[in-house]
Formats: C-alpha cells, sequence, structure tokens
C-alpha cells in the first residue's frame, strides 16, 4: 500500500518556543494511525499544518500526492477533520452541517 500521509523533517518555532523538531513519519493507505504524545509535544500544531491551518518552519509534508507547502488548497479537497471541540452548529441538522463545513472547507 502506498503513503497517503507523508511528514519529513517537520520543524516548528513560535518564535523562540520550539513546537517539535524534525519529525517524520508516514500513514499508509487503510492505516489506521495513532499520534500519541505528552501535553506539549506538538500534534495539534502538527495536523494545523497538515491541513494548512498553520506553516512549518522547516521540512515537508505530503497529503496524497499534494505538499502542503505549495499545493494545499487542493489537498484539503481531500481532507477531513473531527477537531478535539465539536465545530457543529446544534439548530442544523446533520446534512446542513455537512454542506455547511464542505463549503467552509473552500
Ligand atoms: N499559537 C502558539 N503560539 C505559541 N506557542 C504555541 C502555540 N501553539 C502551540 N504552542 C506551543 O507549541 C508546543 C506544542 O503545542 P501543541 O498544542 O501543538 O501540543 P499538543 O501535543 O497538541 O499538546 P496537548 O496534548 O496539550 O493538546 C507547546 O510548547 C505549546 O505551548
Ligand atoms: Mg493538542
Amino acid at each position: 500500500m502506498a503513503d497517503v500521509i507523508e511528514v519529513s523533517k517537520l520543524t516548528k518555532l513560535y518564535g523562540d518556543i520550539l513546537a517539535f523538531d524534525h519529525i517524520s513519519l508516514s500513514v499508509r493507505e487503510g492505516e489506521t494511525f495513532g499520534f500519541l504524545g505528552h501535553n506539549g509535544a506538538g500534534k495539534t500544531t502538527t495536523i494545523r499544518i497538515l491541513t494548512g491551518l498553520n506553516r512549518p518552519t522547516e521540512g515537508h509534508a505530503r497529503v496524497l500526492v499534494y505538499d502542503i507547502g505549495s499545493e494545499i488548497a487542493t489537498a484539503k479537497r481531500h481532507i477531513g477533520v473531527v477537531p478535539e471541540l465539536s465545530n457543529l452548529y446544534d439548530e442544523l441538522s446533520v446534512m446542513d452541517n455537512l454542506s455547511i463545513e464542505y463549503i467552509a472547507s473552500f
């Protein structure tokens, strides 16, 4: 099976704060991947980078065939994220929530 997510030597600095330093990982098609670490290890920042909500300081990452640096808009069309906190609208139906999330991702 091919790698569908590939992270290579990714580093993120928030000013002087080193969020993480040269992490590399790969996820294969169909694989369930657990991304674990202590508080502040950089899990959320990594996911934010892979979903285009943040930029790495160094390194590269790819989602499917799309480079998250140069092709993030296209990559986002293939990414679904369920965040730690719910961002659903209680007053909308499931279908309406899905439609809004779909539109918002573009
Ligand atoms: N916007 C930010 N500005 C400055 N520092 C940040 C910012 N976001 C995260 N950090 C720092 O980067 C490091 C990694 O944080 P991150 O939230 O990615 O870790 P995490 O693994 O998701 O932690 P947790 O398990 O608590 O959710 C921490 O030292 C954190 O304080
Ligand atoms: Mg987190």
